[in-house]
């Protein structure tokens, strides 16, 4: 069994819900998936000794949301170079967050994406059963990336 942190920002809640079961997907494949928002893992120490890392953040004003960029830079000190990563967040129209943590986590973390891209998601699919199942199998594909 290996460990999951998965770290999310939300306003409105749906990135929030694609958090919760892309950690759900994670244990589906019997991993340990720790759910934090943003200012529950200030510290690099927070950060550090996860065995993979997915991070989610919606899109406003065509980036993500305030405090991503800073916390990069944390995580960047806490070794997250080279484990597995996963990115996502909900949005309604443009949704380039997902796409800016996947680009940061993979060229310059040189993260293993597991062959996938950003889970970047309409805000209308989020609350579907096709948004749930989505998000599921996003992190149970990470999950099985990491083996047993
Ligand atoms: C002020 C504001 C700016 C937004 N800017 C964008 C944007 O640039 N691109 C986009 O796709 N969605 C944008 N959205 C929509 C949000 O990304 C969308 O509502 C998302 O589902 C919110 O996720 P959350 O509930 O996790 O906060 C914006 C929403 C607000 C209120």
């Amino acid at each position: 069994m290996k460990k999951f942190l998965v770290v999310y920002v939300s306003r409105t809640g749906k990135t929030k819900q694609m958090a919760e079961w892309i950690a759900e997907g994670l244990r589906f494949a019997g991993h340990d998936a720790a759910l934090r928002t943003l200012p529950q893992v200030k510290k690099v120490e927070d950060i550090a000794g996860y065995d993979g890392y997915v991070l989610g953040s919606p899109t406003y004003h065509r980036a993500m949301i305030e405090g991503f960029n800073s916390w990069l830079f944390k995580a960047q000190r806490a070794g997250v170079q080279g484990k597995i990563g996963g990115a996502f967040g909900s949005h309604t129209h443009s949704g380039e967050a997902p796409g800016i943590l996947q680009d940061t986590m993979e060229h310059v973390f040189k993260m293993d994406m597991a062959g996938l891209g950003p889970l970047r998601m309409e805000e209308r699919v989020v609350v579907t059963d096709d948004g749930m199942h989505a998000c599921q199998q996003f992190g149970r594909a990470l999950g099985e990336r990491a083996g047993a």
